[in-house]
This record gives C-alpha cells, sequence and structure tokens, in this order.
C-alpha cells in the first residue's frame, strides 16, 4: 500500500476531527491534530502566565514547550513538556485564547515545521487536520479536502458535544473564532484551490466518513 498524505480544513464544528479520526483509523494511516497542537501552546502560555493579549510576548515564549503529538488515531494524546494536556486544552479559557496565539507568525512558523516533519516520517501516510494545512503546511498532500457546514449545523454539534451549552452563545463564540482565524495575516483558514469542497450540513458523520475514504483510495 502506498503511503498517502490528506488535508483536511475547515472551520469547527465541520466534522473534521471525527472525520480525520476515522478515515485515519480506517485505511491504516497516522493522524494528527493541528488544532490540538495550538491549544497545547496556549495553554501552556496561559499556565506559565504569559500575556496572550500581547504578540510579542507571545512571540517571545514560541520557542521555549516542547509539544508532542501522538499519532495514533485511535489514542492522539498531546503532551506539553512530559504533561499530557489532552483533556485541559479543552477548556472554555484555552478555546477562547487560542486564536490570538495562533495568529503570531513564531508560533505558526514553530508549529508548522513540527507538523512537516511529523507528515514526513509518518510510516503509512496521514491525515492531517487543521486551517492552513492544504495551503501551507502541506502545499503538495496527495488529497485535501475543506470542509464546510452552516453556522447552525456547527453550533449544533459543537453545543451537543458540551453539557448544559447554549447553541446561540456557542454558535457566536464560533462564528468569532472563524472571523479571526480567517482574517489574520499568516495563513488565514482558507480553502486551497485544488481542495475538494464537502458541504457537510446535511450529511451523518458516517456519509462524510465514506466519502473521503472514496476520495484516498481513487488517489491511491
Ligand atoms: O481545530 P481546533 O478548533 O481545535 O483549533 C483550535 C484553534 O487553533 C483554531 O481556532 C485556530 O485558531 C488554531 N489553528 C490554526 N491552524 C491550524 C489548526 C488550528 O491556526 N492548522
Amino acid at each position: 500500500v502506498e503511503s498517502v498524505i490528506v488535508a483536511i480544513d475547515g472551520p469547527s464544528g465541520t466534522g473534521k476531527s471525527s472525520t480525520s479520526k476515522a478515515v485515519a483509523a480506517k485505511l491504516g494511516l497516522s493522524y494528527l491534530d493541528t488544532g490540538a497542537q495550538y491549544r497545547a501552546i496556549t495553554w501552556w502560555m496561559i499556565d506559565n502566565g504569559v500575556d496572550v493579549g500581547d504578540p510579542a510576548a507571545v512571540a517571545d515564549a514560541a520557542g521555549k514547550p516542547v509539544i508532542v503529538s501522538g499519532t495514533d488515531p485511535s489514542h492522539p494524546t498531546i503532551t506539553v513538556d512530559g504533561v499530557d494536556v489532552s483533556g485541559p486544552i479543552r477548556t472554555q479559557e484555552v478555546t477562547s485564547k487560542v486564536s490570538a496565539v495562533s495568529a503570531v507568525p513564531e508560533i505558526r512558523a514553530r508549529i508548522t515545521d513540527l507538523q512537516r516533519s511529523i507528515a514526513a516520517t509518518a510510516p503509512h501516510g496521514i491525515v492531517v487536520e487543521g486551517r492552513d494545512i492544504g495551503t501551507t503546511v502541506l502545499p503538495d498532500a496527495d488529497l485535501k479536502i475543506f470542509l464546510t457546514a452552516s453556522p447552525e449545523a456547527r453550533a449544533a454539534r459543537r453545543a451537543g458535544e458540551i453539557k448544559g451549552a447554549d447553541v446561540a452563545a456557542t454558535r457566536e463564540a464560533l462564528v468569532r473564532r472563524d472571523a479571526a482565524d480567517s482574517s489574520r495575516k499568516t495563513s488565514p483558514l482558507a480553502k486551497a484551490d485544488d481542495a475538494v469542497e464537502v458541504d457537510t450540513t446535511d450529511l451523518t458523520l458516517q456519509q462524510v466518513i465514506e466519502c473521503v475514504v472514496t476520495f484516498v483510495e481513487e488517489k491511491r
């Protein structure tokens, strides 16, 4: 079986993570959640008292933490300086601050290097999910997918994952984060020209997975 590199981008709540993990597991590929890496570095900044609202302070601290991503799709852990932060990176606080941290060019340069080396050493190929994978991190990926869905569908999915979450507030936070991610100068959230766009609004997760698996198989 030939090695294959798959880039899956799109805004939050489109099913990127669930789809990417399932496709990787199904096809025996490694898996990388690049959002988790940006969340991990954001978690470290907060934990170490770095003012995340100050791009110069964030840039200064960019090289300090050692972030290690597990690439097994069934156990995608992430550690910072040896501490497993897979849980802590999902808090509201990290979620609300990650866009500011990930907009800093020094942070992106550092994380992008890490992502490229992980992709280059994946034994059977890899599914990499994020915002700028097809455009910037892996422009030569064998397959690029761009997932979309209506803001209502995305908010409903996200709110469904969090106990007691309010759909309207979730939708507002999500739209705000997308706007920040899409408008930053360095490698914003964008669809690559050669990416296949899949609108998941009216599809089940199973249908999206099957759709992507079919695309990958056509490339192998
Ligand atoms: O995918 P997830 O919602 O966990 O991503 C968290 C944040 O990390 C995004 O809102 C974005 O600010 C940043 N990110 C990024 N580039 C990527 C992946 C995520 O800037 N490739």
